[in-house]
């Protein structure tokens, strides 16, 4: 068995071991258009090489890709996190997006078996145990059931999870790119449940997905029959392989590793399952040997995306500054960004929908005198909870935790533009 990343790693990478790693990403990241020289031949007044010749036609695309040029925004993975990809994760290029809909190839992706290529036709879900009757539905079957779209973020429970114990990863790909952002259409699960019919004594559900993982989580009813849904489709095409097809769970707002992937299976119980292995790992141990359970809740997170260090600045005047923000339990009231460590602080423009349990779009727009900045950015949500720092985490969690990080990240914006991902105590 491969080491799990869900798990705290025996040996926890140094940060020395990974800046090396970073100098290659960020090389990498740098080739793209923004780092070349123009071809002075393409620049006015000459006409340049484009508009001298046909393009291809209608028919050279079935299914359109980026440009060329865009061939540096890609998923990456941080090989030495995990012993093999099968069990692996990979980070949505968060410093590459803008606005709040993550593109579908470039949605992280976590797998603990790799990733089931199904077909639809030989797919089923059953839904079995305390129920009238027990069903196996075909996917069609599942689509009869009335539709809705809704827009949510999944982040992992694992992300940020290398920074407990200080600044580690290079990159806001690598330090909060376990998440994404999608419409999903699909149908409410408690319309499905409502069909089957459930016992007076139904209080949990048990979603497993069709990978060789067989991944299970437990799920509380309430959770089931208030904003689950089965989906089928995001941003409106079906959902990738690496994303669950052709059915998976949405679970707004909680923890990534109850949105079964490839759902094949919900067992509708009285108990949560005690005995499958999930639902006693994902607990936060604390530093008085206690561990905190059931902690389903994303709260309130947000993170400058640009500039971050694999997207410097690249001039002085005129710029901007932009990031995400996003809470499991509702919507962003306002996003703070601070340009000295938390010293002072500025509210954002919040732009675009402000959708419950999506990610939110922040802006500053600024002219930069080539000041030194430790960047940072604060959320408030509309429960009224406010992002904490590290430190305010840490006092209360201690470091041993994996997951539910969502302290204040600061990035060290150099006077050259350059961005490093550092901590100041607060
Ligand atoms: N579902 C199945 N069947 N198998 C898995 O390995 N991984 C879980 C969850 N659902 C997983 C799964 C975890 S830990 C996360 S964070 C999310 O899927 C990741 O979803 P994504 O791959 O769409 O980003
Ligand atoms: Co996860």
């Amino acid at each position: 068995m491969s080491r799990d990343l869900d798990r705290p790693p025996a040996d926890m990478p140094s940060r020395r071991r990974f800046l090396s790693g970073a100098a290659a990403l960020g090389a990498g990241a740098l080739a793209g258009s923004a780092a070349r020289a123009a071809n002075p031949e393409n620049l006015p007044p000459h006409v340049p090489d484009w508009s001298r010749y046909l393009g291809d036609g209608v028919d050279a695309r079935p299914y359109g890709m980026p440009s060329e040029h865009e061939a540096h925004v890609v998923r990456r993975n941080v090989e030495w996190l995990t012993a093999d990809p099968v069990s692996s994760v990979n980070f949505t290029p968060l410093h590459e997006l803008d606005g709040i809909i993550t593109p579908n190839g470039l949605c992280f992706e976590r797998h603990h078996g790799g990733i089931a290529e199904i077909d639809p036709a030989d797919h089923r879900l059953m839904i079995h145990g305390l129920v009238d009757r027990d069903l196996i539905f075909t996917v069609d079957e599942i689509k009869r059931f009335p539709r809705t779209n809704r827009v949510y973020f999944l982040e992992c429970a694992a992300n940020s999870g290398m920074e407990w114990r200080g600044a580690q990863l290079n990159g806001c790909q690598f330090t909060h790119g376990m998440i994404h952002n999608v419409m999903y259409t699909g149908v409410m699960l408690k319309d499905v449940l409502a069909h089957v019919g459930l016992k007076p004594n139904a209080k949990w559900l048990l979603p497993e997905g069709a990978d060789a993982s067989a991944m299970t989580r437990s799920i509380p009813m309430e959770k089931g029959l208030d904003d689950c849904m089965i989906a089928w489709k995001m941003n409106g095409e079906a959902l990738r392989p690496e994303q669950g097809y052709p059915l998976r769970l949405v679970v707004p707002g909680w923890e990534g590793n109850m949105w079964i992937k490839w759902l094949r299976r919900i067992e509708v119980g009285d108990m949560p399952w005690h005995h499958r292995e999930e639902t006693s790992k994902y607990t936060d141990l604390l530093a008085n040997g206690k561990a905190r359970r059931f902690t389903w809740e994303m709260d309130c997170k947000s993170v400058i995306t640009n500039p971050s260090p694999q997207a410097p600045l690249t001039a002085k005047g005129r710029n901007v500054i932009t990031g995400l923000a996003w809470s499991g339990r509702g919507t962003i009231r306002r996003v703070d960004v601070s340009m000295d460590g938390g010293a002072n602080w500025q509210t954002a423009r919040l732009d675009g929908p402000s959708l419950d349990k999506s990610a939110h779009r922040f802006y500053i727009d600024f002219d930069w005198d080539g000041r030194e900045m430790l960047l940072q950015s604060r959320a408030i949500d509309s429960t009224g909870y406010v992002q904490p720092t590290k430190d305010q985490l840490r006092a209360v969690r201690g470091e041993n935790s994996i997951y539910h990080n969502n302290g204040i990240q600061t990035w060290l914006v150099r006077s050259n533009g350059e961005a490093e991902n550092v901590e100041v105590s607060s």
